[in-house]
């Protein structure tokens, strides 16, 4: 059976006293929650402070990694740093990164190579806007982002390493959360495109549901068959929410 996996992406919030007292209160609140696996990715400059804060069951995971191993990339950070310090796992291709930094599949799948090769588990993050859902393009944009990294990456080698996060764009910190039902229904086709490019890979991915999650309405979320736990934004950055979340997966 697929562990429920509950990551907290803490954004670009927070100075480092922040980000160690948050993760202070998450540690408290969750580590004694069984059966499921936490994450909390704080900015790359926080998380060596917060890997010293951390407890079994409770991992780090970094916001995203460079496109190439060590080497001349001014203001990036190559994979191996990150796992060089704890990390575990890499959200990829998150939208606000395709969004406002250009990134498209084909550095994403570079990322996502990189990240595999340090040992790393990404968090690929697909999903469609309010226009291309009212367009009803919903399922073309999430099988073209999803199949668009799976191409590029040559082998199916390692895929099953990660995790895939739906996180449509109209419901991304606007407080409009897709309902269950939408939710599962973009899941179970996710399941379907992974069935297709490698048998069993359907049945044991992890997929996630990222877009205003929060206490009130995440055990609904979560009790979708296809759904395996968040990506959490704003609600991660308030332990007792967090903890909330996981309580409920
Ligand atoms: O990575 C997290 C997602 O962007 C969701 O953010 O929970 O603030 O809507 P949100």
């Amino acid at each position: 059976m697929r562990t429920p996996l509950i990551a907290g992406n803490w954004k670009m919030n927070g100075l480092s006293a922040d980000a160690v007292a948050l993760a202070d209160g998450v540690v408290q609140r969750v580590a004694g929650l069984d059966g499921i696996e936490t994450v909390i990715c704080p900015p790359f400059v926080h998380l060596p402070g917060v890997a010293g804060r951390l407890s079994d069951g409770i991992h780090l995971g970094a916001q995203n990694c460079a496109d190439a191993g060590q080497g001349a990339r001014t203001g990036e950070i190559a994979a191996d740093m990150l796992a060089d310090l704890g990390v575990r796992y890499v959200i990829l291709g998150h939208s606000e990164r395709r969004q406002f930094y250009g990134e498209d599949d084909a550095t994403i799948a570079a990322r996502y190579a990189q990240a595999l090769g340090a040992g790393l588990r990404p968090i690929l993050c697909v999903g469609e806007t309010l226009e291309e859902r009212d367009a009803g393009r919903t399922q073309a944009v999430v099988a073209e982002q999803i199949n668009g990294v799976i191409d590029r990456l040559g082998s199916d080698t390692g895929l099953g390493h990660g995790v895939i996060a739906y996180e449509p764009v109209w419901a991304i910190g606007t407080g409009r959360t897709a309902t269950a039902v939408q939710a599962q229904g973009v899941h179970a086709f996710i399941r379907e495109i992974l069935g297709e490019r490698q048998p069993g890979l359907a049945d044991t991915m992890r997929l996630l549901y990222g877009g205003s999650m929060k206490p009130a309405n995440a055990a609904d979320l979560l009790a979708q068959p296809d759904v395996d736990g968040g990506l959490i934004g704003g609600a991660s950055l308030d332990a007792e929410d967090f903890a909330a979340i996981c309580a409920a997966a």
